[in-house]
């Protein structure tokens, strides 16, 4: 329902708030993305590089992005400009949309395989294969062109009919249901993989710290996945809270978010590789962990036809709750800034989105010889968005609230003009003047190739 006030539509819980938020955080760049690449950068020891990353830039960016969102209520292009008109900090918004249009094109691609997989589990249609029959599975399925696209299409359409419904109906009723769903069925999975026999192997890979295994690009590596995971740096989080209402604690929502995501993320971990110890499988790299592995090792525990299917049904819902959080960035920018009716604008953004996704789809088929700076479109916009417009996104971020918005303005915010109680408020200005951008600054040019490391 519209604000009486503003006339904006906005969530009316904090469990809807949470269940949005941390619904967008937690996504394929946790279940599918953050096990191999911990698993590769020394286990324990880059789940503590990660962490402190968390703490020390992931959340003060998060809180960055929600103070501009609260306070100018806006989308991400319009709150820029309401809040410092005349300036060109609204390209800063501009980015976000476009770097929405890129990550919706790959990461919807990747969502789709999930509906494959469901349809698979559902038949039991890896039964009897052996590790190289999965391989060619997997390569035939994304090696062909209208499969996958129709299972492109289905997922944006799911993410388009969750949209154009709004926030409260629509975003904050969904995510209340899908969340929960999240939690149960990652239990469960992980309970089940940390009872197999051997299971231990697989928590110490994921948990012993192999300090010989950190490297510069470790470090940097880990600070990438944050932003990706956090959903930071390029405008969703300003969406989002441009529908938190003023009474909200927002440091506490930051925090709380941050922690659950990086839970989600080391739960994650316990679900896949005890498993994968336990049964001598090779730990693969990339998308292979989740998609050819996991069916392998599913035919193999007592139970595995449920458990793949709860599987592939908990990565499709962790990226449904994300898909729409990039979705509403365009939504919102089109119907405020373009004036268009909600409806218009969420199929207009959907339409134009699946063009670009046709062309990540067809990536592995049709277009698998298109190369564009020697990448695949696929890779290109994986590449671009993720390396080069979150960081910069996040950098510009910091440093408009620290240096621009000012500290007076943040402080009234944060704290409702001093009406709740918020005693980090200091050293989140220390963080966001100082800190935040020099580290992300580093980011961005090892990202770029500018300085490398090692
Ligand atoms: N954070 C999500 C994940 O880990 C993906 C995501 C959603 C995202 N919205 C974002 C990433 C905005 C970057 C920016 O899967």
């Amino acid at each position: 329902m519209a604000d009486i006030q503003t006339g904006r539509d906005s969530f009316s819980s904090k469990f809807g708030i949470i269940a949005a938020t941390a619904g967008s955080a937690i996504g394929l760049g946790n279940i599918w993305r953050f096990p191999y690449v911990a698993g590769e950068n020394g286990g324990g020891a880059f789940l503590l590089v990660y962490l402190i990353f968390v703490l020390a830039i992931g959340i003060p960016v998060m809180l960055s992005e929600f103070t501009i969102g609260r306070g100018a209520q806006l989308n991400a292009f319009g709150s820029f400009r309401k809040l410092k008109p005349g300036q060109p900090w609204y390209l800063i918004g501009l980015m976000g949309v476009a770097a929405a249009f890129m990550i919706l094109a790959f990461y919807t691609t990747v969502a789709g395989w999930t509906l494959e997989y469901i349809y698979q589990s559902l038949i039991n249609g890896f039964s009897g294969k052996n590790p190289e029959q999965l391989h060619s599975m997997f390569e035939s399925f994304t090696g062909g062109s209208w499969r996958p696209l129709i299972w492109y299409a289905l997922f944006m359409g799911f993410t388009g009919f969750i949209i154009v419904a709004g926030v409260k109906n629509g975003i904050e009723k969904y995510t209340k249901i899908l969340m929960p769903v999240l939690f149960i069925l990652l239990l469960v999975l992980v309970i089940r993989a940390v009872t197999l026999p051997g299971a231990g192997k697989g928590i110490r890979f994921l948990f012993q710290p192999d300090f010989s295994k950190i490297r510069a690009s470790t470090i940097l590596e880990a600070l990438g996945q944050a932003f990706f995971s956090l959903s930071i740096g390029m405008g969703t989080l300003i969406t989002y809270s441009s529908y938190i209402k003023k009474h909200e604690k927002l440091g506490q929502t930051a925090v709380f978010v941050a922690l659950t995501d990086t839970s989600v993320a080391v739960l994650a971990g316990l679900a896949i590789f005890p498993a994968v110890f336990a049964f001598h499988i090779e730990p693969a790299s990339g998308e292979g962990l989740a998609y050819i592995t996991l069916p392998n090792l599913f035919q193999q525990i007592p139970g595995g036809y449920l458990f793949s299917l709860m599987f592939f049904f908990l990565l499709g819902v962790a990226a449904l709750t994300s898909t729409i959080s990039v979705l509403e960035v365009i939504v919102a920018f089109f119907s405020e800034e373009l004036k268009m009716t909600r409806k218009a604008a969420t199929w207009t953004a959907t339409l134009s989105v699946s063009i670009l996704g046709a062309m990540c789809v067809f990536s592995t088929s049709l277009m698998a010889n298109v190369h564009i700076f020697g990448k695949t479109v696929f890779d290109l916009l994986n590449f671009t968005s993720a390396n080069i417009l979150l960081p910069l996104g996040g950098f510009f971020i910091v440093l408009f609230v620290a240096w621009f918005y000012g500290t007076e303005k943040t402080k009234r915010e944060l704290s409702n003009n001093g009406t709740l109680k918020a005693r980090y408020i200091p050293l989140f200005i220390f963080i966001i003047k100082f800190l935040a951008p020099i580290a992300i600054a580093f980011v961005f040019l090892q990202g770029v190739g500018l300085i490398k490391l090692s």
